[in-house]
């Protein structure tokens, strides 16, 4: 066995324990609720740094919450590795559908986690995927294996939109310069294929708010008269996407990268069991725009659906009520070359355009983000090739995911790095719902193989720049 290998099994317990300290902590960004938290969150975070072996960890205060910043430079002439995470996570309700309380984290089998999963909100989003890094970091500095050097910035506000990141990272250049940025922040197709994202959406996320009568009304006294705002909001959503699922939107598509029948066939050479899928969600078909397969569609084209909507009476019983006003929540996908803001305004003139002299329309747009395409030929790719060949004993597949990451875009643009999307969680993990979970053998292989990519850069880096 490696010793890299052997370190990690050694301190296998301990690895857990740590990560389940961590999940204790409800660090969730969304809510103020539980802003002591997310700071308590940004404190554990810097200590284990400390004790991983850097040689500085810094609580870097922003307008909302902390940005965890570390480094360890072994050499200023060797090749620097700047990781990205995410401490927040996103809020567990609701909370009567999970089977064991979010924050007490506990390994449960499952079928497919035969070996174990960790079950709380985090665990996989992101707090289970950049723990690993800081303990590949401590794994190779306890055997003295550290080859290049690394910088950790980790954010607790990436669940609400990373702004107070966009920032700092605009206004810390110098301090986060590095040659490649490595992120564990998605998923992989299975332990048995493991792939490298290489593509992720885009996002522009709105509500909009319909306001009929200026209060509510008996809906008999009122009802086929006056325009109900929920009924309203339907036939505007509705319309939003046509028959074959594309979405109705003036000059949405206008941007659309095309890609060629080459492209798409390798795409679609991925392992991907459609009936599976389904059974999995316990959904007859699946859905989406037509002339697409399930994986273009979560890939490569942009999106349009409603998070939430809610107006009128929802409590027990029935009220006979004629709403004032009914709301929804708006999120498109974006793929590459579309712009969120631009999106965010065609979406603004048209959904005002939709609606009846009889209402009136607001839209807020709230949070976005652009696309992200990782380049294939980079050292940091074949750095992560290199260390997940060896660690799985199968070449890495390149997939593109749906969700969105808008901080990778900004690395690419304001720092000028590659990034890595070598993320090690399932689609199955459950992030953002109910029952959240991470496989412990992810997370162990998933040290060892961040222990190799260090140790891997250093030499496809040097390969490449002599
Ligand atoms: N880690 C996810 C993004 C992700 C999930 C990428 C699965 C690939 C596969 C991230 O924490 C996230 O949830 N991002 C949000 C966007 C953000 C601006 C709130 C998303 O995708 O909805
Ligand atoms: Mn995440
Ligand atoms: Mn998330």
């Amino acid at each position: 066995m490696s010793s890299v290998r052997n370190f990690i099994a050694s301190n296998k317990d301990r690895f857990l324990e740590e990560l389940m300290d961590l999940l204790r902590i409800p660090s969730v960004s969304a809510d103020p609720a539980f802003k002591q938290d997310v700071h308590r969150a940004a404190d554990f975070v810097k200590s284990q740094l400390e004790k991983s072996g850097v040689d500085k960890a810094e609580i870097c205060s922003t307008e909302g919450y902390p940005i965890v910043y570390a480094e360890k430079i072994i050499d200023e002439d060797a090749p620097t590795v700047l990781i990205y995470g995410h401490y927040d996570v996103q809020p567990a309700d609701p909370y009567e559908l999970w089977d064991s309380p979010p924050f007490e984290p506990v390994i449960k089998n499952t079928n497919i986690h035969p070996e174990g999963a960790i079950f709380a909100r985090g665990s996989a989003d992101d707090k289970g995927q950049f723990y690993m890094h800081i303990k590949a970091l401590e794994t190779l500095t306890s055997l003295n294996q550290l080859s290049c050097n690394v910088k950790f910035m980790i954010e607790g506000e990436e669940e609400v939109g990373s702004e107070n990141l966009d920032r700092f990272v605009r206004a810390n250049k110098d301090k986060l310069k590095a040659d490649v940025v490595l992120i564990s922040d998605t998923s992989m197709i299975s332990l048995e294929h493991p792939s490298v994202t290489v593509g992720l959406r885009g996002l522009t996320y709105l509500q909009v708010e319909v306001t009929g009568p200026n209060r509510d009304l008996h809906s008999g006294t009122y009802g086929g008269a006056v325009a109900n705002p929920i009924n309203i909001l339907c036939k505007m959503i509705a319309s939003l996407q046509d028959a074959d699922n594309r979405i109705t939107i003036p000059g949405f598509y206008d941007k659309v990268e095309a890609y060629d029948q080459s492209y798409r066939d390798e795409l679609n050479k991925a392992p991907f069991d459609e009936s599976d899928y389904r059974k999995k969600l316990d959904i007859k078909s699946t859905w989406g725009e037509k002339g697409y397969t399930t994986i273009e569609r979560v890939g490569i084209r942009p999106t349009l659906d409603v998070n939430g909507i809610w107006g009128g009476y929802i409590g027990e019983g029935a009220k006979t009520v004629l709403p004032s006003k009914a709301f929804a929540k708006i999120s498109m996908r974006l793929v590459p070359q579309q712009d969120h803001k631009e999106i965010a305004r065609l979406f603004e003139q048209h959904f005002i355009s939709l609606a009846p002299e009889s209402v009136k329309v607001k839209v807020t747009p709230h949070h976005g983000g652009e696309p992200a395409v990782v380049p294939t030929d980079s050292p940091g790719y074949f750095a992560a090739e290199a260390a997940i060949e060896e660690v799985f004993g199968k070449s890495a597949i390149p997939t593109r995911e749906g969700g969105s990451i808008p901080i990778t875009s900004l690395f690419q643009q304001e720092l000028n790095l590659d990034p890595i999307l070598m993320g090690f969680g399932l689609d199955t993990d459950a992030i953002h719902s109910p029952n959240e979970h991470y496989g412990v053998k992810n997370y162990l292989m998933g040290i060892e193989t961040i222990a190799l990519f260090f140790n891997q850069f250093k030499q496809q880096f040097t390969k490449a720049n002599g």
